[in-house]
């Protein structure tokens, strides 16, 4: 009987994988190579994590600056006035947009900015690298070994299983979904996603998280603050090595993401259901030392308005109706093939304009849109 179970499950099993891999061609090359990495690494100069990130991402380049490693070649403070920003898919040529939102969070100068690639390299072809960090002197681009931030924080034990990369659709994705946590546990500070434009200094905010929306029933991860080793971060860490052993929930995309941050809050708001929160839809709620934000402050426009970022005229009275605003988020997955064109006063055109000055002009100059 037991036998027979386990010849299914391997059919199953097998059944799954050549789907996956016919269904998803750019992973398909990774399906192969799982089968190697699976067994100890035979090529020592190679983390395991690179060979499967880093697979078929092209690493030549006129001009690639080598970038300094974080921990070993530079380690941030524990401070409050860190700000991360991650890239996990190891690419070396990082889009105009995530410039903008890297120059916008360094714009107030008040914070260390940390842009941590996967990549180990840069590629600065076209100089706007160096120009950026030429005027942003609190600007760190810095390669990251993945492994060594994940060694001895609460997350170790899930990533070097490899079931993030064996059994998710998405590496990069839940990649960047654990290595945030990890990265603010171990330094603290504000961490952000790529595809923000920063509109004021954060650098007042103390552990807190957004509210997705203003029905006030889901909550964001996609920027937040909080102190090295805060509670809310250890649970996490918990909530999120949970969820991959159950083999239903790392299938769905905010599994490790914005599920597992609201499991959290609400742990430590001690509510069971959303629709009992103390005080006002405006009013930020207060959990110990947890706030949780309302949408005004670091999602203004929720991922169903995400139409108006890009459309004509929408940056119409954009300081007044964003005054209390910190972060707009641009939702990339939403906006890939939207483009901003000069003249049109959107409100990505407004934001870009103002808050990424260098590299707004940089992506101008040969072209009216970008
Ligand atoms: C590097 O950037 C330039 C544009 O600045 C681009 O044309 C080139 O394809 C990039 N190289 C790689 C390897 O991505
Ligand atoms: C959580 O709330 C319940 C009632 O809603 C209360 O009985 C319990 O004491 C609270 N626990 C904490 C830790 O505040
Ligand atoms: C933002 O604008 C509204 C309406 O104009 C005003 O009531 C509010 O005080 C302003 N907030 C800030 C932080 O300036």
């Amino acid at each position: 009987m037991k036998r027979c179970l386990g010849y299914i499950l391997m059919t199953a099993m097998a059944c799954a994988m050549m789907t996956y891999y016919f269904m998803n061609p750019q992973i398909s090359s990774y399906s192969f190579r799982l089968n190697i990495i699976s067994e100890p690494s035979v090529n020592q100069d190679i983390p395991w994590w690179r060979e499967v990130l880093c697979k078929g991402t092209d690493q030549q380049g006129a001009r690639m600056l080598e970038l300094p490693w974080l921990q070993r070649d530079v380690e941030p403070p524990e401070s409050d006035s860190n700000i991360f920003l991650v890239e996990t898919a190891c690419k070396t040529t990082p889009s105009f947009r995530v410039w903008c939102a890297i120059e916008s969070w360094s714009r107030p100068l008040t914070s260390q900015v940390w842009y941590v690639m996967t990549s180990l390299t840069v590629n600065d072809t076209d100089g706007l690298v160096s120009r950026l960090k030429e005027q942003y002197s609190n600007l760190r681009v810095v390669g990251a070994d993945v492994e060594k931030i994940f060694e001895g924080t609460g997350l170790h034990d899930l990533f070097s299983s490899r079931k993030w990369i064996m059994k998710a659709k998405w590496p990069a994705v839940k990649l960047s979904d654990l290595i945030r946590v990890a990265i603010l546990w171990r330094w603290g500070g504000f961490y952000t996603d790529t595809d923000t434009v920063c509109i004021k200094d954060v650098s007042p905010l103390r552990n807190i998280i957004s509210f997705s929306n203003n029905k006030r029933n889901h909550i964001s991860n996609g920027a937040f603050q909080f102190k090295h080793h805060h509670k809310f971060l250890e649970l996490l860490m918990e909530v999120q090595t949970k969820r991959f052993k159950n083999p239903q929930q790392p299938a769905s995309w905010a599994s490790l993401g914005p599920e597992a941050v609201s499991t959290v809050a609400k742990k430590l708001c001690n509510i069971t259901d959303w629709s009992n929160l103390p005080g006002s839809k405006g009013d930020p709620v207060e959990c110990g030392d947890l706030t949780l934000l309302p949408p005004k402050y670091l999602l203004p426009l929720d991922w169903t308005q995400n139409k108006r970022l890009f459309a004509k005229g929408s940056g119409e009275y954009f300081f007044s109706k964003f005054n209390s605003t910190y972060v707009i988020h641009l939702f990339s997955a939403l906006t890939r093939n939207k483009k901003l064109h000069i003249g049109e006063n959107s409100i990505y055109e407004v934001a870009a304009k103002t808050f990424c000055p260098v590299t707004f002009k940089h992506a101008t100059a040969d072209s009216d849109s970008f």
